[in-house]
């Protein structure tokens, strides 16, 4: 097989949600499709729980929730399909975010009945970032919700994205009769069902009588004038306006019912990009480029719990990636062998001997890599776009064993590593502080330090507000600035200048006060 014909037959994408729209469902069905799990409730019954019990953390058993990232490869209609799953619970957004950033794609999963969510809403302001092309799913047409056209005002004006319908429901609830493709000219009659599979019925033409046979007179007559409706309000369908993540086709469907999943994979697999070319510190890299090159944009640590091993999750960029060979670490200048790659196909992880752009593959981690990582046959240039995003809870850590010190550190370290939580040590008195996006990390952090490393700590709330990244084109008022502010400045990981601004109001004070000094709300900034 060629390098093009290996890309242009991948997709890499996301599902997003708030909890409970029922992105484990369409996950689970979508697997289904391809062949890669043989019934339904397998995704949630054996997959996810059966790793929580022999892989992850035990707090996450202990909770419930998934905190794992997980990747499902596998293949449908000759397609190579690579779904990084995102753990649901909020206080893991973090994750997400960084998931995002090895996507090609997004499937948005929304809840008729509830409309958009808060958590949908930051998760889109990821991806209006990056420009990631988004596709939504209407989900549970099978119960009753808002009305269609309602949803659809209230994803363009929450989610600041203009869609475009490309399914329309034939009623809702109780008397849900289907959906019209409007892109096939394709009835798709709805049967509540959890296994079968609903053939579409093709309408050329929506007027004819035969429309009113199969869902009623009065269903047929509100479906002729939704259509209308819809033709005159949204433009038609322009592909390339959803390629740069500026229009959102929706589809309306039930996922536990299996109705509306597969015309949406269908569509998925025609329009959804293959592998992007992407921007590194020096150029944009393009995957059909002959020479491999990736990033890691997830660490996973605990994979067995007898060893303290990590698996890195690389994200292939461009060229080939071959097992056993010998890859670059632009960070540490030096050179990896990589000998025990593994892929991730929907049930199992296997030995992979090559994977190409757009794959993921788990590579055992000895502490070499950290997030954000490049990986290259030489090249000296790293991949952008994988920031940290500002904290939203602040606290700092106090150790409470002095004779584990050397273990807290070394703890801590390789937790930042992993992308658990952000530390901040401050100039003044070196105190850390640890920042994370939900309540839920300091307890992960606390339980890890203290089975894994031993060591004992406590957190200490602080009165921060945000985390905000400092720069400067003028170095004198850059210093003027941290001299008046010292009780304030931190560095991140990488040993970036971090002002922890107290609140909304006084940051707003302080960026007055300061007009020479520029404050970024992410990591990577162009200053
Ligand atoms: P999440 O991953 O986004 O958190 O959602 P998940 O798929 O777990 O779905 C949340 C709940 O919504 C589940 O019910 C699921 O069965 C239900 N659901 C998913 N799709 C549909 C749909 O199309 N129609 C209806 N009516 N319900 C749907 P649960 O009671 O929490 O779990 P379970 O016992 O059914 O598994």
């Amino acid at each position: 097989m060629n390098l093009p014909s290996e890309i242009a037959r991948r997709r890499t994408f996301g599902i997003i949600s708030h909890p409970d729209a029922g992105k484990t469902t369409l996950t689970e069905k979508l697997l289904l499709f391809g062949g890669a799990i043989q019934k339904a409730g397998a995704v949630k019954s054996s997959k996810i729980k059966e790793h929580a019990r022999s892989d992850w953390m035990e707090i996450e058993k202990q909770r419930g929730i998934s905190v794992a990232t997980s990747v499902m490869g596998f293949n449908y209609k000759d397609i190579k399909i690579n779904l990084l799953d995102t753990p649901g619970h909020q206080d893991f957004a973090e994750d997400t975010y960084r998931t995002l950033t090895a996507v090609d794609s997004v499937i948005m999963v929304i809840d008729c009945v509830k409309g958009v969510e808060m958590q949908t809403e930051k998760l889109m302001e990821v991806c209006r970032m990056r420009s990631t092309p988004v596709l939504c799913f209407i989900n549970k047409l099978d119960r009753e919700g808002q009305d269609p056209f309602d949803l659809l005002d209230e994803i363009e004006q929450k989610l600041d994205i203009k869609v475009r319908p490309l399914s329309w429901p034939i009623s809702m609830g109780k008397t849900f009769r289907g959906v019209y493709s409007l892109y096939e000219k394709k009835l798709h009659l709805f049967t509540p069902s959890k296994t079968t599979v609903e053939e579409g019925v093709e309408i050329t033409d929506i007027n004819s009588t035969e429309l009113d046979h199969l869902v009623g007179e009065n269903n047929a007559a509100k479906l002729r004038a939704d259509v209308e409706l819809i033709e005159g309000v949204y433009p038609e369908f322009d592909v390339n306006e959803y390629l740069a993540g500026r229009v959102a086709p929706v589809f309306f469907g039930s996922a536990v019912n299996n109705f509306g999943v597969k015309e949406l994979l269908d569509t998925f697999i025609r329009i959804a990009p293959p592998p992007q070319p992407r921007a590194t510190s020096l150029r944009v890299v393009h995957p059909e480029e002959s020479k491999f090159s990736g990033f890691i944009f997830k660490i996973h640590a605990n994979m067995d719990p007898k060893h303290r091993n990590r698996i890195a999750f690389i994200r292939i960029c461009s060229g080939k990636f071959e097992r056993g060979n010998n890859y670059y670490h632009v960070r540490q200048e030096k050179s990896l062998r990589f000998s025990n790659a593994t892929a991730f196909m929907a049930q199992d992880r296997e030995t992979v001997e090559e994977a190409w752009p757009g794959d993921i593959v788990g590579i055992y981690d000895t502490g070499n890599l950290k997030i954000g990582d490049t990986l290259t046959e030489g090249e000296k240039t790293v991949y952008t776009g994988i920031p940290s995003f500002s904290p939203e809870i602040f606290k700092e850590v106090l150790n409470k064993d002095a004779m584990k010190t050397k273990q807290l550190e070394k703890g801590l370290q390789q937790l930042m590593e992993e992308g658990v939580a952000q530390l901040f040590t401050f100039d003044i008195g070196k105190r850390k502080v640890v920042g994370t996006v939900g309540a839920l990390q300091f307890e992960v952090i606390q339980f890890r330090l203290k089975h894994e490393y031993s060591a004992t700590v406590e957190f200490v709330p602080q009165n921060i507000y945000k985390a905000c990244w400092i720069s400067s084109n003028n170095p004198q008022k850059l210093q003027e600035f941290i001299d008046s502010k010292q009780r304030h400045i931190a560095r991140d990981k990488e040993g970036k200048l971090v002002f922890m601004a107290e609140s909304k109001a006084w940051l707003q004070m302080v960026q007055d006060n300061f007009p020479e000094i520029q404050f970024h709300f992410t990591s990577e900034f162009k200053s």
